[in-house]
């Protein structure tokens, strides 16, 4: 079995900012509110970019930062839950405007959990020799698929995408990727399409894709299987917290960061932030994290780092990973 590890990574959120002041002009809420039951203080919404977009400019960032030309790349992976179509993935529309031309491209839907997915699916390809070179990519315009009117969802969603170029190599980069689902909770975050309307039935077409979520067990869940998911792929891989440089969760709600830690007893330090700046990207949000991690200089070769995902399906997820970037 080949090794594999993680060679650039790239984001890019729209430029348009908007702040929970603005929120507070389209929902009953309190910049006070939001920032003190999740920690979000802006997220960035798209105003025209659609998820093909954002997806082609974190991967041509990273296809930069990785030093890799779109023709080396034999694979692309876009977890979203915000496609631009049904059909084609966006994935191949990705793979069009690089000009990757020798790539499989499709699409996974993983909800939050999406980059472990994707990330965990690609190094599947390349560890038994099917493929060299993944281009993995986690992106959303959750801002087309947020209820508008709902304060308890509108106010925690933001667009962006990530992106990481990960290859076979010498090293033993991605040391362990673990993802699960627990379908038996489909309902408590969802997201419709289009009713089942056709010529023997009846009714009007109704298109109501709006993210609905029941808040309260999502939290509960999150809390108890990040901190799950943390023992579990130390144990596996005997290692302790002590070994881990950082620990980057889905950035949902820093109250649940903050929940894991205390449970952990673990330096909160550990546990990288940004949702701040950019509300809850979904699949991006890992990703758009380990590329501000990766060009803010905060890590080196040899550190180790854990990524932990959950969302929607329910699905969960984590990796260990020793970075081997060097500066
Ligand atoms: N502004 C002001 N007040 C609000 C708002 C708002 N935006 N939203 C809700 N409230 C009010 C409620 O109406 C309620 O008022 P009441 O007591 O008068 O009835 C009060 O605040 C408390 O509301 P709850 O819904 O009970 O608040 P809760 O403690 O559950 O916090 C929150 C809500 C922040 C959404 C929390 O449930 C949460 O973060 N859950 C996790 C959600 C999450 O992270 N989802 C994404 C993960 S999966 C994925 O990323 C796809």
């Amino acid at each position: 079995m080949n090794e594999v590890q993680i060679i650039g990574t790239g984001s890019y959120a729209p430029l348009n900012i908007m702040t929970n002041q603005q929120m507070s002009e389209l929902v009953d809420t309190s910049d006070e509110w939001i920032v003190s039951m999740t920690g979000i203080k802006q997220r960035h919404i798209s105003q025209g970019e659609n998820t093909s977009d954002l997806a082609t400019k974190a991967a041509l960032e990273a296809l930069k930062d990785a030093n890799v030309k779109p023709e080396d790349i034999d694979l692309i992976i876009v977890a979203s839950t915000s496609p631009d179509q049904f059909v084609p993935a966006t994935a191949c529309i990705v793979q069009g405007n690089i000009g990757a031309d020798s790539a499989m491209a499709f699409d996974i839907s993983a909800a939050c959990t999406g980059f472990i997915f994707a990330l965990n699916i690609a190094m599947q390809f390349l560890k038994t020799g099917d493929r060299k070179r993944a281009l993995i990519i986690g992106a959303e315009v959750l801002s087309k698929i947020v209820d508008w009117t709902d304060r308890n969802t509108c106010i925690l969603f933001g667009d962006g995408a990530g992106a990481a170029v990960i290859e076979v190599g010498t090293k033993r980069g991605i040391i362990s990727v673990d993802s699960a689902s627990e379908g038996k909770k489909f309902d408590l975050l969802t997201c419709p399409t289009v009713d089942v309307i056709n010529t023997f039935s009846r009714g009007k077409v109704d298109f109501k894709a709006k993210i609905d979520m029941d808040g309260k067990e999502i939290f509960r869940f999150a809390v108890n299987i990040i901190v799950s998911s943390i023992d579990k792929i130390l144990k596996e891989n005997n290692y302790t917290l002590d070994d881990i440089k950082y620990v980057v969760c889905h950035q949902a709600n820093f109250r649940i960061i903050d929940f894991v830690v205390k449970r952990l007893k673990a330096d909160k330090d550990k546990f990288f932030v940004n949702l701040d700046k950019y509300g809850n990207t979904s699949a991006a949000s890992i990703a758009i994290a380990l590329d501000e991690m990766n060009k803010t200089n905060l890590l080196n070769a040899g550190d180790k780092i854990i990524l932990v995902g959950f969302g929607g399906g329910l699905t969960y997820g984590a990796s260990l990973i020793e970075w081997t970037i060097s500066k």
